[in-house]
């Protein structure tokens, strides 16, 4: 692969700030909106609870003059990352009535740190029916600990602080989510008005006011789209130029790049990524941010199938995230699952064959395992990969890969 390529906006920070828009019954303005189907689904959302949305060129504008706080199964099962709409309900109505999403393939993924925080605030929380029911007659602040078993939480982090916003005195996070996207969302929540304090470290402090009203912003690059580049043009033997991107927001994984050999050259606002001879093996551990990120963790893997010597890769936020495991298996590579971590024996040539995505991040690593492979690859499911990736396909065409489109059967 060889060329450039320019990073759309975060998925991860677009839907929990989509749903922020919710707070307030003036107009809002969100650019760099990545068009993906998770974006598009949370507008659809927007627009089940009576807002008026418009999404044209990555610019979404939202009215939520009048809203209900009911959010259907049919809608929350669909996106996981629906659930981030109960905080900004219970602000802005004081009752929010969601269905409780299911598990997915990458675990069991629960909500109880979020129904924690809710409660903190003084939300009664009934589970009925397959529905969580928060519902006050007044949100206060408190203090609260949101630090779970696999550390913090991003969308729990996102949901109590848009809860807070609206709650009567002074709200504390402990162990609050550090990730860029949880800072962008206080940024935007800040701009409408908010008063957040500490974003982006593992104490969030938000001192609630009246009313926010409407407000403008621009969401963050993408930085899983990024690495996901970045570790292809590596598995390629390419040289990418990557535009756009924040690497402040990818250290641990440029680390890591470095760490196998790889170049990650910073160019003015942009990244030039090449290898700087073979490929080395290396460990990975998963971990919350500012660690090495869950959601870069298959496209990794597919990067140490080519370097030579057995890299450990541990999984320590989602239990079963290894379901690429047996499909990069299928091409040819030799791993081995043992409890939390994949043993990747690297430096067998991998083979193209048919394959199949089970999840957004394991679809994006097929994809490089299937560029640097012989022969061709056919990846299934690639409902997956239009999730989190815009125009996956058309930007790895303007690097040079040789990928299509064809429709599912
Ligand atoms: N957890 C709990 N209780 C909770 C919430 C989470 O035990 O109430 C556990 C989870 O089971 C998991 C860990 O805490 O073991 C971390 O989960 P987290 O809540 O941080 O995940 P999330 O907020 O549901 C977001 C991203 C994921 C990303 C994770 C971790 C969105 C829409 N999703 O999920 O993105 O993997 O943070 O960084 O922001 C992806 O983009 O492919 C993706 C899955």
């Amino acid at each position: 692969m060889h060329g450039a390529v320019n990073i759309s906006g975060s998925k991860n920070a677009a839907l929990p700030i989509l749903a922020a828009t919710l707070l307030t019954d003036e107009p809002c303005v969100l650019r760099r909106v990545p068009n993906l189907s998770d974006t598009r689904f949370m507008v659809r959302i927007l627009e089940s609870l009576g807002a008026e949305v418009s999404f044209k060129n990555g610019t979404v504008k939202v009215h939520a003059k009048k809203i209900s706080g009911f959010a259907d199964y049919e809608l929350v099962r669909k996106m996981r990352g629906s659930i981030c709409i109960a905080g900004p309900l219970l602000a802005r109505l004081k009752t929010a009535r969601v269905s409780l999403p299911g598990g997915c393939i990458i675990g069991a993924r629960p909500i109880n740190l979020h129904l924690k925080g809710f409660a903190a605030l003084g939300a009664k929380i009934k589970i009925e029916g397959g529905y969580v029911d928060a519902t006050a007659k007044k949100l206060k602040g408190g203090t609260m600990f949101l630090g779970g078993r696999a550390g913090s939480t991003v969308l729990g982090t996102a949901n109590v602080m848009m809860a807070a916003t609206l709650a009567e005195g002074v709200t504390v996070i402990e162990s609050a989510a550090c990730e860029p996207e949880v800072v962008d969302l206080a940024h935007f929540l800040n701009a409408m008005g908010a008063n957040i304090a500490g974003a982006g470290s593992p104490t969030i402090t938000i001192t609630g006011v009246a009313k926010l009203h409407g407000a403008e912003h621009e969401v963050i690059p993408d930085r899983i789209e990024a690495v996901t580049f970045a570790v292809a043009a590596a598995a390629t033997n390419g040289e990418v130029t990557i535009h756009g991107a924040r690497a402040e927001h990818f250290r641990a994984v440029i680390d890591k790049l470095e760490e196998a050999n790889v170049l990650v050259q910073r160019s003015g606002s942009s990244l030039v990524v090449r290898r700087k001879g073979a490929l080395k093996a290396a460990d990975i551990t998963t971990l919350p941010y500012s660690g090495f990120p869950t959601d870069a963790q298959a496209q990794m893997m597919s990067l140490f199938t080519l370097a030579k010597g057995t890299s450990i890769i541990t999984e320590r936020i989602f239990e079963s995230r290894f379901m690429h495991v047996s499909e990069l298996t299928r091409m040819g590579a030799d791993i081995e699952i043992e409890g939390p971590s994949a043993i990747v024996k690297g430096g067998r040539p991998l083979s193209g064959a048919p394959v199949m995505a089970s999840d957004l991040r394991a679809s994006a690593a097929l994809v490089i395992a299937g560029m640097a492979a012989s022969g061709e690859t056919q990846v299934n499911r690639i409902y997956h990969l239009d999730r989190g990736y815009e125009q996956m396909d058309v930007k790895l065409r303007g690097l040079g890969a040789k990928i299509q489109r064809v429709q599912e059967k």
